[in-house]
């Protein structure tokens, strides 16, 4: 099976794809197939969004004629405590798609005094050919740091500080990150289950 992942965020690729070839799992990009297309997602939940990625990039591949992959499609956010779980579902377009995230994570540490806990969560949906899914969730507790620490990862990774290591998921290498964050354990929570399902259909 080929495994198509769902995704323009070159952030978002560079930490899954590893994962999946060490599982031995082939994972293309529409790039590779010379595509460009980005769903919507105006749903009110990580996993309502997911889906619609995931069915809306199925439905562009199919008629296409490719008619035989899989689509990965990962949906994900940060959870602040203090501003009620903002910006969550809309984190991509805090402060506008195009701004840039220096400028959205300084906006936020701005917003903020003594409560800091947050979290990252990340919702996968598998879409096989035969329209079954599989779902899965990771999520990282955390907490806001009072200012920008590290050029790693992406988004809100400045900003968003891990108590047991100390640092800030900046600051982390991609291994280690992937390791603890959300996207890295729903990952490996999800190709646990692609794996179990093709050996169950052998
Ligand atoms: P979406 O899943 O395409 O709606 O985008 C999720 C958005 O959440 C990203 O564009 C980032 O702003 C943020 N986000 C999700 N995961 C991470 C992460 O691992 N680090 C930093 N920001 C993230």
């Amino acid at each position: 099976m080929i495994y198509l992942l769902a995704t323009n965020n070159p952030g978002k690729a560079k930490e899954i794809a590893p994962l999946f070839e060490e599982a031995g799992l082939r994972l293309i990009s529409l790039a590779d197939l010379g595509l460009s297309f980005e769903a919507r997602e105006d749903g009110e939940t990580f996993l309502a969004n997911a889906m619609q990625k995931a069915w809306e990039t199925a439905a562009f591949l199919r008629e296409r004629g490719h008619l035989q992959v899989a689509v990965l499609a990962d949906d994900s956010g940060l959870a602040i405590d203090a501003l009620d779980g903002a910006p969550g579902v809309h984190s991509a377009l805090f402060m506008g798609r195009d701004t840039p995230y220096p400028i959205r994570c300084n906006a936020i540490l701005d917003m903020l005094q003594e409560q800091r806990t947050a979290r990252f969560v990340c919702n996968l949906v598998c879409l096989f050919p035969d329209d079954t899914s599989l779902t899965a969730v990771g999520t990282i507790d955390g907490s806001i740091a009072y200012e920008i620490h590290g050029e790693g990862g992406f988004g809100y990774d400045p900003i968003f500080f891990y108590p047991p290591l100390g640092k800030t998921l900046a600051q982390l290498t991609k291994d280690e990150k992937n390791a603890v964050s959300h996207r890295g354990k729903a990952i490996k929570k999800m190709i646990g289950l692609i794996i179990n399902a093709d050996t169950c259909t052998q």
